[in-house]
Formats: C-alpha cells, sequence, structure tokens
C-alpha cells in the first residue's frame, strides 16, 4: 500500500498546529507498519532542518492561464519520505498563511502534488489530503488528471482537522488563479463562494475527521460552520479516527525539555521537581498548592471565555496556582496578562509559542484545563494525561472521546457536559478537592499515564480505510 500525505505543515520541518503533530506522527506509524506513506508539504522560507534537504528536479505547475515553476525536494526523517514543493514567490515567507493570496498559494501548492507525481518513482494509491490548503487535490484529480494512466485508479481521502478554516474566497478567483472554469464552478462553489474544502468533500472518495464525535457534530450547524447540510448529504462517506500522539517525543521519561524525568513508576519523585522548576519560572509560590495550566492558542473555540469568568473565583476561593501559555486574540492575552498582574505568586502567563515551555507545563503543573466550545480532535489532554496532569475538559469532539470523568467510576479526567462556567468551575473544583486525597490523586495520575494515546490503534483503523478505499471500484 502506497500512501501520499498531503499537508500544509508536518513535524518536524514545519508548525503552527496540530496538524503538524498528525502529519509529523501518522506516517510514522504507517511506515512502522509496513506502509510506504511520504509526506508532501511546501517548502517554506522557515522550514527547519532545511540543510538536509536534497534536490530532485524541477517542473512548472499550471496556475490558472500561467505556468509557475516548482522545485522538488526530499528528505527522510524518522524512516519517513518527505517532499517538499518549492517557489519562493509563493512561500519564502515569515510565516505559513494569513497573506492575502493564500488561497493562490495552496491552489498551486494542490496543483504542484499531483504534477510532482509525473517526476516520481512514487505512485500513490491513495492521496490523503488534510484541511482547505490540499483542498483542491481531488478537484484537480477528477478534472484534469483521472483519463491518465497513471491517475486513474489513484484514490482520495480528505481530513478535516478543523472545519472552522475552510479557504473560501471569492468566487472570481476560480477561473483566473485556480484555473477551473465557469462550467465547473459548482464544484467548488458553496453559498455565493469558492470553498476549497467543499469542493473536497464534494469529489473526495472519502472524507475522515479527527474523532469520532467530530464526525457527529459537524452534521450539525452549531459545529458546522455552514457545511452541515453538504456532510449530511455526503454522510456515507465520512467517519472518524481518533488521532494519536507521539510517544517517542511525548515521553516524560527522555523528554529533553524537562528539569527531571520520570515514568508511571516513578512520578511521585520526577515530578514534583517539574513542579517546582515551572513555580520557579513563574514566580508562583510553592506552598503545596494544585497547578492548574492552559496551553493553548488563545481564541474563542477553545472555550476561554467560560475560565475567563471563574479564573478570579478559582484562584481566590479554591487556593490553585495558574499558568497560561498561548498567543491569540489580544482580549485574552489582555485577560491573561492582567490577570497574572493581579494575582502575584499565584498566576503566571506567558503570550507566545514555545514548545519547551509547553513541554514542561504539561510535566509540572497537576491538571490540564481544556473547557474548548468545540475541539475536533485536541492533542493536549492526551499528552497532559502522558505526562500525569489531569486534564479538565468540556466534552465536545475528541475531548469526549479520549477522557472520561473519574468523578463516578473509572476514569482519566474530568469532564463537564454543558458549555457553562458553572460547570466548568465545578469540575474545577471536583479535581482541587480530589488533590488533596493524596493517594486517591495519585492513582488518578497513574491511571492517566497510563492510557494509551499513542498511533498503534489509530494507525490500524487508517490502514482498514486505505484498503477499504482502494477496494471501491
Ligand atoms: C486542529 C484541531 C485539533 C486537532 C488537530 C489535529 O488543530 O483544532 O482539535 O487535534 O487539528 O488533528
Amino acid at each position: 500500500m502506497k500512501i501520499l500525505y498531503a499537508a500544509s505543515e508536518a513535524n518536524p520541518f514545519a508548525k503552527s498546529g496540530g496538524l503538524a503533530d498528525v502529519a509529523g506522527s501518522l506516517p510514522k506509524a504507517l511506515v512502522k507498519d509496513g506502509i510506504d506513506a511520504r509526506v508532501v508539504m511546501p517548502l517554506y522560507g522557515d522550514l527547519k532542518l532545511r540543510s538536509t534537504l536534497t534536490y530532485v528536479t524541477n517542473f512548472s505547475v499550471p496556475v490558472g492561464w500561467r505556468s509557475q515553476y516548482c522545485g522538488l525536494f526530499t528528505a527522510v526523517a524518522d524512516g519517513v519520505t518527505y517532499y517538499f514543493l518549492d517557489n519562493e514567490y509563493y512561500f519564502k515567507r515569515a510565516g505559513l498563511y494569513g497573506f492575502y493570496d493564500d488561497g493562490e498559494r495552496f491552489a498551486f501548492f494542490s496543483r504542484a502534488v499531483l504534477e510532482m507525481l509525473f517526476y516520481l518513482d512514487f505512485a500513490p494509491d491513495v492521496i490523503n489530503c488534510n484541511d482547505w490548503q490540499t483542498g483542491l487535490v481531488p478537484v484537480y484529480l477528477n478534472l484534469y488528471y483521472r483519463h491518465l494512466d497513471k491517475f486513474n485508479r489513484v484514490k482520495t481521502i480528505f481530513t478535516i482537522h478543523n472545519i472552522a478554516y475552510q479557504g473560501k474566497y471569492g468566487l472570481e478567483i476560480l477561473e483566473d488563479t485556480c484555473g477551473i472554469s465557469k462550467r465547473d464552478q459548482h464544484i467548488v462553489e458553496y453559498d455565493g463562494c469558492a470553498n476549497f474544502m467543499k469542493g473536497a468533500i464534494e469529489c473526495a472518495d472519502k472524507v475522515t475527521t479527527v474523532s469520532p464525535t467530530y464526525a457527529q457534530e459537524i452534521l450539525d450547524p452549531w459545529f458546522a460552520h455552514g457545511l452541515d447540510a453538504l456532510l449530511r448529504e455526503k454522510q456515507y462517506k465520512l467517519c472518524g479516527i481518533l488521532n494519536g500522539i507521539d510517544t517517542e517525543i511525548n515521553n516524560p521519561s527522555t523528554d529533553p525539555s524537562l528539569p527531571a524525568h520520570y515514568s508511571v513508576k516513578s512520578f511521585k519523585k520526577g515530578k514534583p521537581k517539574c513542579k517546582e522548576a515551572l513555580q520557579d519560572r513563574f514566580a508562583l509560590e510553592k506552598d503545596g498548592s494544585p497547578v492548574f495550566a492552559v496551553v493553548s492558542r488563545l481564541v474563542g473555540m477553545k472555550g476561554l471565555d467560560l475560565l475567563q469568568s471563574i479564573a478570579d473565583a478559582l484562584v481566590n476561593d479554591g487556593g490553585i496556582e495558574l499558568v497560561v501559555l498561548g498567543t491569540g486574540e489580544s482580549g485574552y492575552e489582555a485577560f491573561f496578562s492582567d490577570l497574572a498582574a493581579r494575582h502575584p505568586g499565584r498566576v503566571g502567563t506567558v503570550i507566545g509559542f514555545d514548545s519547551k515551555l509547553a513541554q514542561q507545563i504539561y510535566a509540572g503543573a497537576d491538571v490540564f484545563v481544556m473547557p474548548s466550545k468545540s475541539e475536533p480532535c485536541g492533542l493536549a489532554q492526551m499528552v497532559s494525561c502522558r505526562y500525569g496532569t489531569v486534564p479538565v475538559v468540556r466534552e465536545t469532539g475528541g475531548l469526549k472521546d479520549s477522557i472520561q470523568d473519574c468523578t463516578l467510576g473509572e476514569g482519566n479526567g474530568f469532564a463537564f457536559a454543558d458549555y457553562s462556567a458553572h460547570d466548568l468551575y465545578d469540575a474545577c473544583w471536583r479535581a482541587k478537592e480530589l488533590y488533596w486525597k493524596k493517594e486517591d490523586w495519585e492513582n488518578l495520575v497513574a491511571y492517566a499515564m497510563r492510557c494509551d494515546f499513542s498511533w498503534a490503534l489509530s494507525a490500524k483503523s487508517y490502514e482498514g480505510l486505505y484498503n477499504e478505499t482502494v477496494n471501491l471500484w
């Protein structure tokens, strides 16, 4: 089985969010299972490990009526072959997305993914596309490549990591920039816009999302950002597979970011050292209080307005400490910076994206708070379990599929269902109450650490799906 995994970011080369973690770890797990999985991504200006790349060839890619240069480079990381598509005009910029011409940049990328295959001795059975940036791959394949020998049996899977980002543009970009004529406009048109994600849902052989619960949720208008009707129509090809995490990188017994190492057998010794270092880093009092933590993009979807309305009460009445790491909307950045200023020694905030500090927080905190309004999968709750930091989550998407409340039975965290600040408060309160029952708490920490969130299981589900897709017709 040969899989081409197309993504706009992948670890260890470029990362802005969870997609990079998945694109950096699922193919690795597939390769371990004997599948020839390879990754293709853009060659960004600030790509990491650039010196490991070797040049393969170059070719031209049609972009509307123009033809653009595309360089092809390759590298091997952790046993996985990566391909990089190079065009400095499109990708040599600071950052990955957020430019006025993102539509054109990723139309180019999607077309180049297919053109690249003419120059490689690699014929994928399935191209697994991810998010809107690769949404035009299945569209172009059907429109312009299907009749060619090399492509007529290639199947496509489109994975939705977050339906909030669809790649929506004015219809005028279709003909001139994307090379999609008026006659074919209906394939990508939705609600009067060109919508790359809609095109992918229309054309891909299968559509997946990153958790079974999210696959159900996006049939509902509250979650679907306008695409629910389309998804209900295409439900026959939709399924959800829970992501895994890279348990080699996220391993508290080897993680180079940590001041002390520990495993499920030694966390009682190692974790307090990490906690102390974390309290020092944020100038927090070391009086035995539980440390609650948030590591997140500071955006509305993450449910931070709930935390905002209870944070003072939790710190004042709950006797907890709080650390926050993230960047995002200025209102949240200001709120959490101000909260730290108002509670010196009890709250610490760092506005930024710092993966080393994130690992130190996963290890040093006691409780990890994730009250998301919507969460397609979420990886942080799994990482925090692995590091023995008990998650408090809202039951949505992948949070619901990975965390079970421990109050009434076996569980690896604390969960609440309604999007309500009272319920979040209650869940945090239950967590801090249990924290003071030392033995029960240690049992919970050990239970959370033992949960298997590796790719082992989910990679098997993907393999099943790939087989099913290849045999479709
Ligand atoms: C997106 C989602 C997140 C998911 C990640 C990887 O970032 O918002 O929930 O874990 O993709 O699939």
